[in-house]
């Protein structure tokens, strides 16, 4: 079987409840014949509730990847700035809108987010935690900057926070009442491990909320989609189970990949996945080492800002995750990996 760390899904699978849910759904019929509720109105009074926003503050798409394409569209922004590396989306939906555009770099090897003078830009994009870095922004930094520049619009995408037990502390969404100038993205897609499915939301000031639903596609968010996210709401267990298993993975690989620091810089992640830094290999030749174990990877050398020696994991189950550390081990210093799995 193939191990694949290269995307970064919830590894406990989609909820139970989202299964009984579909079934049920193609059972009656109804949901195939009849177009969806255009304004997804249940999935969305799940998400007022959850977020204790209102409901024309909340806009829900065919995943984040829609309303990310719609944003610099929706905003008219000529003049755009993102802080990389990051997730590429964010580029192409700025060029999509010929927007010029300016990359920030975060500074150092631990790619540690700070503030920056926006200048002229109109519309900054960031993601929190930062895929693929894993970096989260620290504390009460992204208020601050934000209520400095009431003439930029910040872009934030949150699709992997919802992962951390702490979330509702790094959240932005309930700060909107005092940031006008904010949107917050947010995928279902990752958390609930439902990418075939397609959905996102975001959440912002009524008014931005109009102007981005504009942009999108009729009946955007099919049926089964509007079901599936109004089952997986509404499973505290499974959210739960998912905290737990954040808590103890994300400490434990990263205490044993530290231990292959000869052959590898680990850049400290606050999320589900994790950024590595090669030391003497190119991340294509790590790959094809891997590959022949049946284990998969992201090269990471794509995004802006990092190079041929990057690639990512998203974090499994801990048994698969002692195995990539074990083939990582044994790919980086053949001697060393056989001591360990011995
Ligand atoms: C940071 C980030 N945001 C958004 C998305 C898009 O997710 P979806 O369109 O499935 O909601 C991705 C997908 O990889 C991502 O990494």
């Amino acid at each position: 079987v193939l191990l694949d760390f290269s995307t970064s899904l919830n590894p406990l699978g989609p909820p139970p409840a989202v299964y009984r849910a579909l079934r049920r759904q193609l059972q009656g019929g109804a949901a195939l014949e009849h177009y969806p509720d255009p304004a997804c109105t249940v999935l969305r009074e799940r998400l007022v509730a959850l977020h204790g926003v209102a409901p024309n503050q909340v806009v829900l798409g065919n995943g984040s990847s829609e309303l990310i394409q719609a944003i610099p569209l929706a905003f008219c922004c000529r003049r755009v700035a993102i802080v990389e590396p990051t997730y590429t989306e964010y580029l192409r939906a700025s060029l999509l809108a010929r927007a010029a555009v300016t990359h920030w770099l975060a500074e150092g090897d631990d790619f540690v987010p700070e503030p920056f003078d926006p200048e002229d830009a109109q519309l900054i994009w960031l993601c929190n935690p930062n895929n693929p870095t894993g970096r989260l922004w620290p504390h009460g930094v992204l208020p601050a900057w934000m209520a400095a520049h009431p003439g930029t619009l910040f872009v934030v995408d949150e699709s992997f926070l919802p992962f951390r037990p702490d979330e509702a502390e790094h959240s932005l969404i309930p700060h909107l009442s005092r940031l006008p100038n904010l949107v917050v993205v947010r995928s279902l897609t990752k958390l609930y491990a439902l990418p075939g499915v397609r959905l996102g939301y975001a959440v912002t000031s009524p008014e931005y909320a109009d102007l981005l639903r504009a942009r999108l596609v009729p009946w955007s968010v099919n049926a089964f989609a509007q079901v599936a996210g109004v089952a997986a709401l509404k499973d505290q267990a499974y959210l739960g189970l998912t905290h737990a298993w954040f808590r103890s993975e994300t400490q434990s690989v990263m205490a044993a990949l530290q231990k292959l620091t000869l052959n590898l810089r680990v850049v400290p992640s606050e999320a589900n996945f994790v950024l590595l830094r090669l030391r003497s290999v190119s991340s294509a030749w790590l790959l094809n080492k891997l590959r022949a174990h049946s284990i998969r990877v992201r090269d990471a050398s794509n995004f802006i800002g990092l190079d041929e020696h990057y690639v990512r994991i998203g974090l499994h189950d801990s048994e698969s995750n002692r195995s990539l550390v074990r083939q990582l081990a044994e790919c980086l210093n053949p001697k060393h990996g056989k001591e360990s799995s011995g």
